[in-house]
């Protein structure tokens, strides 16, 4: 029996070397001193020994328990302090002292926010969302819509240059060709997502979002666009909102039009955000040009369409009276938990 004890003594010492939880722990405690554990049955086998024997295992028993007890206790106390929940005893290491920890939620950046109420309203008139690529080839991006490579309009929009004729994409206009190419009208979209262009002050940004538009169907006339446009501004700026369509050009639409929003910074009467003019623009907007169904074999005798492009941040900018389109992307919280 003593060797058993030694043994055990063994391999108590090297169980609690290696114990780093309060389950390990808790596991060691049951083996050795719990009911069925090895020391209370070591003191049960006791009575079956003579008293010689019974006299020098009992002690060496003894002083296994308080060994174990003593070691137990000190391992508990060092899990406490490193904050681990040891169970050694009843105590816990909760403190009920320490502050709690603070739940942050998070929110919708405000682009993103503007960007699906827009895509709801265009959604309950009927149009379906597609998405194009943000590197896209100089032919959708310039070609397929119009504007050849000696075009001036090319100089319209700073571009970013790619090699092998790739560009970072100005508009999201080429999505117009691209679900042409694949769908016969009539057709019905929007494609929101993100555009770049080289340029960068109170109102515009590198990267902002445009939402792009397309209605191809019989006897499309530019009334529909107006009706279009106005339901779709009047829901998101309110039905007083003053709008005004100015006479524009786009190679890829004829007749084209930009729309522009009363400047809410200064009601109309001239600021640094709006140029001293009163008004904003913050879309571009025609009847789609013969030349573009040409390109996707569409027959401009039998269809004629209707097609535009919001810049959303413009809308967000009027719509939060925020007077520089920079700080939506500048990740401040404090700008951003306005929203
Ligand atoms: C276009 O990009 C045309 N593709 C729009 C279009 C589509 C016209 C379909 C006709 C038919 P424009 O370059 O004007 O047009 O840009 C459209 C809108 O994007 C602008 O009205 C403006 O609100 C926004 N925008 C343009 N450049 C920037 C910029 N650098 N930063 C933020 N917003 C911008």
């Amino acid at each position: 029996m003593i060797a058993d004890i030694e043994q055990k003594q063994a391999a108590f010492a090297a169980a609690a070397g290696q114990a780093a939880t309060p389950d390990q722990l808790k596991t060691l405690r049951s083996e050795y001193l719990g009911k069925k554990g090895f020391i209370p049955q070591a003191m049960k086998r006791l009575r079956e020994l003579s008293p010689d024997e019974k006299r020098a295992c009992g002690k060496l028993i003894n002083d296994f328990k308080n060994q174990v007890e003593n070691r137990l206790e000190e391992l508990t106390q060092t899990l406490q302090a490193a904050g681990g929940k040891a169970e050694g005893k009843g105590k816990s290491a909760f403190d009920p002292t320490l502050p709690g920890r603070k739940e942050t939620p998070g929110a919708l950046h405000p682009v993103t926010q503007i960007m699906d109420e827009i895509i709801s309203i265009f959604f309950s008139l009927g149009f379906d969302v597609e998405e194009g690529p943000e590197i896209e080839s100089d032919y959708y991006n310039f070609e397929a819509l119009n504007i050849p490579a000696d075009h001036p309009a090319r100089d319209m929009q700073d571009t970013f240059y790619i090699e092998d004729a790739r560009v970072l994409r100005t508009h999201t206009s080429p999505v117009q060709i691209r679900v042409m190419e694949k769908q016969k009208p009539p057709l019905r979209i929007i494609a929101p997502g993100r555009v770049y262009r080289s340029d960068s002050d109170l109102t515009h940004t590198p990267m902002f979002h445009q939402i792009e538009g397309l209605m191809v169907d019989k006897d499309v006339s530019f009334a529909h666009l107006k009706g279009i446009m106005d339901i779709f501004l009047h829901e998101v700026f309110g039905k007083k909102t003053k709008i005004r369509f100015r006479p524009s050009f786009f190679p890829f639409t004829c007749p084209s039009a930009e729309v522009d929003i009363q400047c809410v910074m200064c009601s109309g009467k001239g600021c640094r955000v709006c140029s001293q003019s009163g008004w904003l623009e913050i879309l571009g907007a025609g009847m789609v040009d013969p030349a573009v169904f040409q390109h996707v074999d569409y027959d401009p005798d039998e269809w004629t369409g209707l097609a535009f492009g919001l810049g959303i941040e413009r809308i967000a900018m009027l719509k939060y009276g925020v007077n520089d389109i920079r700080l939506f992307f500048e990740n401040d919280l404090r700008f951003l938990r306005q929203f």
